[in-house]
């Protein structure tokens, strides 16, 4: 992975020497995002080539926080040793060396915990992601509520670092973001895009501080009602992403060489996490589900096939079926069912959504998001309350 996000941090280094005059405005690093920072009454700056060394505070190492979305989340070891190989790959230093230690040494980047910040997300949380990064005449510390806010302040010390060609103003940041979920939607059920480029792209989401990459991974092109025979839309562009062997799902992905095998998955799913982005898979039904009328067409409800017919008595257990062959890949707290744009029957949709929230928890420990479709109305209450629903 890793070239094109590589080659665009050189082009971004350069653009970023070109345009910038001063890193800082006001108590303001003007990144992306733009983070506070207290530059030092008395002036002076930190030369970020004088830095000998990355070292990770030796009481934490190993310390996780399971606090996020992901099963997976890395160690402060894991961060500041990706850090210590961005930094390598940005600036092409050799002398650099990593550590783990007790306390630092004259100019490094020293990274370690606060156990007991008071910062909070804007709903009263702790912000398990804040950071103190705190610049010197003898080097640089970045502390973390956890090791994921210690990576966000990595990313800040780049950002600084290149804003200000090197010469960081001695000061101090305290940075913590207000919302816990931060991230963007990739529909890779109507396009495909290869497991590289999704690890590729979480390498960019989190250089701008984006924890959430939320995977749409089945889905058709409209289907035309008005227009298609039956035929036609049994024949229309529809994809479902993920490819098992198990003959549960046989049949239901027809093209293994634009889907993911479990393999691919695990890889850019420990790609993301290593950067700090929980990928938030999304199997959609009962709209959007022509992948799945097109495996089984007796499914579909016969005005518009790419809707399920939630009557029939094998809708539910076959989308059982599809979940429980999928659950166990995903390393996160959270799945998307979909559950977006259904025009059949409302009370079939709310037991549709219910059910298989119900059984997502049962069989995977998982909570559930679906798509706010439409606004909270009488008819939609009996969505259960610990369903999330994600507006747009
Ligand atoms: C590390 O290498 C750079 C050039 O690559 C040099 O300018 C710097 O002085 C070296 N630092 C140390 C501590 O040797
Ligand atoms: C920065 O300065 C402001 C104003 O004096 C102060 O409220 C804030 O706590 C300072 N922040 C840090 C990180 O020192
Ligand atoms: C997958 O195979 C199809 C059919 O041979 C082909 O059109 C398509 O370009 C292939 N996709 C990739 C990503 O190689
Ligand atoms: C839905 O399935 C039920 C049970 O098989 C069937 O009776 C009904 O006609 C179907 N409805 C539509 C609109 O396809
Ligand atoms: C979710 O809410 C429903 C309806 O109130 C309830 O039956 C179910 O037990 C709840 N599940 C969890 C895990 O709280």
């Amino acid at each position: 992975m890793a070239f094109f996000y590589l080659a665009w941090l050189y082009t971004l280094a350069t653009l970023y020497t070109v345009v910038s005059s001063t890193a800082i405005v006001g108590s303001r690093v003007i990144g992306i995002p733009t983070i506070p920072y207290n530059a030092s009454d008395g002036g002076g700056t930190y030369t970020f080539s004088n830095i000998k060394s990355v070292i990770v505070d030796e009481a934490y190492t190993g310390w996780v926080d399971n606090t996020g979305e992901t099963l997976i989340p890395r160690t402060l070891h894991q961060f500041g040793g990706l850090f210590f190989s961005d930094i390598l790959t940005i600036w092409q230093v050799q002398n650099l060396s990593q550590i783990d230690a007790a306390a630092p040494e004259p100019h490094c980047v020293f990274l370690t915990i606060s156990e007991n910040y008071p910062y909070k997300y804007a709903n009263g949380e702790p912000a398990a992601e804040a950071y103190e990064l705190e610049v010197t005449t003898e080097g640089i510390t970045i502390r973390g509520a956890s090791p994921l806010g210690v990576w966000w302040g990595t990313r800040s010390l780049i950002h600084l670092a290149l804003l200000s060609r090197g010469n960081i103003p001695i000061g101090k940041s305290v940075d913590v973001p207000g919302w816990k979920i931060r991230g963007m939607m990739l529909d890779a059920g109507r396009h495909y895009y290869p497991s590289e480029f999704i690890s590729d792209l979480c390498a960019y989401m989190s250089f701008f501080k984006q924890n959430t990459l939320h995977l749409h991974l089945s889905d058709n092109l409209y289907n035309n009602v008005k227009l298609y025979s039956r035929e036609q839309s049994l024949s229309l562009y529809a994809r479902f992403r993920l490819w098992s062997d198990s003959s549960l799902v046989s049949g239901l992905n027809k093209f293994k060489n634009e889907s993911y095998t479990e393999e691919d998955y695990n890889s850019m799913q420990l790609a993301c996490a290593s950067r700090g982005v929980t990928i938030i898979p999304e199997i959609e039904a009962p709209g959007h589900a022509l992948p799945i009328v097109q495996w089984k067409p007796e499914l579909g409800l016969s005005s518009d096939l790419s809707l399920l017919n939630i009557s029939h008595p094998e809708t539910i257990p076959t989308m059982k079926t599809i979940w429980v062959t999928f659950l166990g890949w995903f390393a996160t707290k959270t799945v998307h069912i979909g559950a977006d744009e259904y025009t059949g029957d409302v009370g079939d949709y709310n037991h549709f959504v219910n059910e298989m929230a119900d059984f997502i928890r049962a069989h995977g420990s998982k909570d559930v998001r679906i798509w706010g479709t439409f606004p909270p109305k009488p008819d939609y209450q009996n969505i259960d309350q610990n369903v999330s629903i994600q507006h747009y």
